[in-house]
C-alpha cells in the first residue's frame, strides 16, 4: 500500500509540504463559514483588510490576491476609501462580485456625499445592494438613522460601527443598545483583550456581527513571537504559525464571525486562510494562549 509520503513524493508534492506545511493545508481546504446573527447569510471566517496592494492600487497583485482569496472560500473584504471602487473592480474581472462582501466605509454626517459613493461602488459591483455600510464612531455617535435609513430603503444589507480602540467602544454599545445595529468591528488579539469584556458579550445578546482588525496588531505581534518555538499542543487546534495561532485565538470567541487579516503576500495570505482551517482551541486553552503570548512582551 501506498504511504503518506510515498504518495506526495509521486505527486511532486513532497517539498512543497516539507517547506511549507501551512500553504498545503491552504491549498487543499476551504476555510470555515459562520452565519451572520439575523440573517441566513454566511460569512468566510477569514477576511482581508484595507491591503497596501488595494490601496496604491496595484492592480496585478491585487488580482492574484483576491484569486487565491476566493479560491479558498474567502469573502468578507473590509475597504476605506478609494480602495472599495478598485476591490469591486478587480472583483468583477475575475468574475467573483458575488462572492465579495465589501465592508466600505460611509459618512453619516455627509448623507449626499456617501449615497452618491454607495451608488458608485453598486454600479461597480453590479449587485441591487450594497453588503456592509459601517462607519468610525469618530466623535462619539454617529449620525446613525441616516445608516438605517439606508438600510430601511434597500441601499445596503448591513449596516454597522468599525474602529481600533477601546476609546471607541462606549460609542458602539450606546448604538448596540438600539437594537438596530447589524456590525460591529473592534480590535482584538491575545494581546488587545479588552472587548471580550466589553463588546463580545453585548453583541452576543443583540445579536450583532462581531468582525475584528489588529490580529496581528498592524504587523508588531510578529517581533514578539519571532524566534520562539509554537507550543507543542498547538497541534491540538490544527495550528501551524504563530499568525493562525493569534487567528485561532480571536475565533475560538463564539461571537466572532470573520477576523480580517491585512496582507500584500500571497504567503502570508495562505497561511492566514488556514487559520479558519481545522479545530479551534477551547475555553481552558483560550486562556493558556493569552497567557503565553502576553508573557513574551
Ligand atoms: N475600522 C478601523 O478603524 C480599523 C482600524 C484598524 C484596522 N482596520 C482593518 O483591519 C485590518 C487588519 O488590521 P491591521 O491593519 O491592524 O493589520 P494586521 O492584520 O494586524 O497586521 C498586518 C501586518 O501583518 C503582516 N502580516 C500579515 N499576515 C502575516 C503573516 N501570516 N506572517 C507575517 N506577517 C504577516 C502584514 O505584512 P505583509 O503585508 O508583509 O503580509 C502587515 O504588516 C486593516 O487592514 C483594516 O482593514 C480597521
Amino acid at each position: 500500500m501506498t504511504n503518506r509520503r510515498e504518495f506526495l513524493r509521486g505527486t511532486g508534492a513532497a517539498a512543497f509540504a516539507t517547506l511549507a506545511p501551512q500553504l498545503s493545508v491552504a491549498a487543499q481546504r476551504k476555510v470555515a463559514t459562520r452565519r451572520i446573527p439575523g440573517s441566513d447569510e454566511r460569512l468566510a471566517v477569514v477576511g482581508l483588510g484595507n491591503s497596501s496592494v488595494f490601496r496604491q492600487p496595484d492592480s496585478g497583485a491585487s488580482k492574484q490576491l483576491l484569486q487565491t482569496f476566493f479560491e479558498h472560500g474567502g469573502g468578507y473584504i473590509d475597504c476605506r476609501g478609494d480602495s472599495a471602487f478598485h476591490v469591486a473592480a478587480v472583483a468583477k474581472t475575475l468574475g467573483r462580485s458575488n462572492n465579495a462582501f465589501l465592508g466600505g466605509y460611509f459618512n453619516g454626517g455627509d448623507p449626499a456625499g456617501s449615497e452618491t459613493t454607495a451608488q458608485r461602488l453598486r454600479a461597480i459591483k453590479g449587485t441591487k445592494s450594497l453588503d456592509l455600510m459601517h462607519t468610525v464612531p469618530e466623535d462619539g455617535v454617529p449620525n446613525w438613522d441616516v445608516f438605517r435609513r439606508w438600510k430601511d430603503d434597500g441601499l445596503t444589507r448591513f449596516i454597522g460601527l468599525a474602529r481600533h480602540k477601546a476609546t471607541y467602544y462606549e460609542a458602539m454599545m450606546k448604538v448596540m443598545s438600539t437594537g438596530t445595529m447589524d456590525f460591529v468591528q473592534v480590535n482584538l488579539s491575545p494581546l488587545e483583550t479588552e472587548a471580550e469584556d466589553r463588546i463580545l458579550p453585548m453583541a452576543m445578546e443583540h445579536g450583532v456581527a462581531v468582525t475584528t482588525n489588529r490580529p496581528f496588531i498592524n504587523g508588531r505581534y510578529f517581533p514578539i513571537v519571532k524566534g520562539r518555538a509554537l507550543p507543542a499542543w498547538a497541534v491540538e487546534f490544527d495550528c501551524t504559525s504563530w499568525a493562525q495561532f493569534s487567528i485561532k485565538y480571536i475565533l475560538s470567541h463564539p461571537a466572532v464571525v470573520c477576523v480580517l487579516t491585512e496582507t500584500s503576500k500571497q504567503k502570508h495570505l495562505l497561511d492566514n486562510l488556514g487559520g479558519g482551517i481545522g479545530r479551534l482551541p477551547d475555553e481552558k486553552t483560550r486562556k493558556k494562549m493569552r497567557d503565553l503570548v502576553k508573557s513574551f512582551s
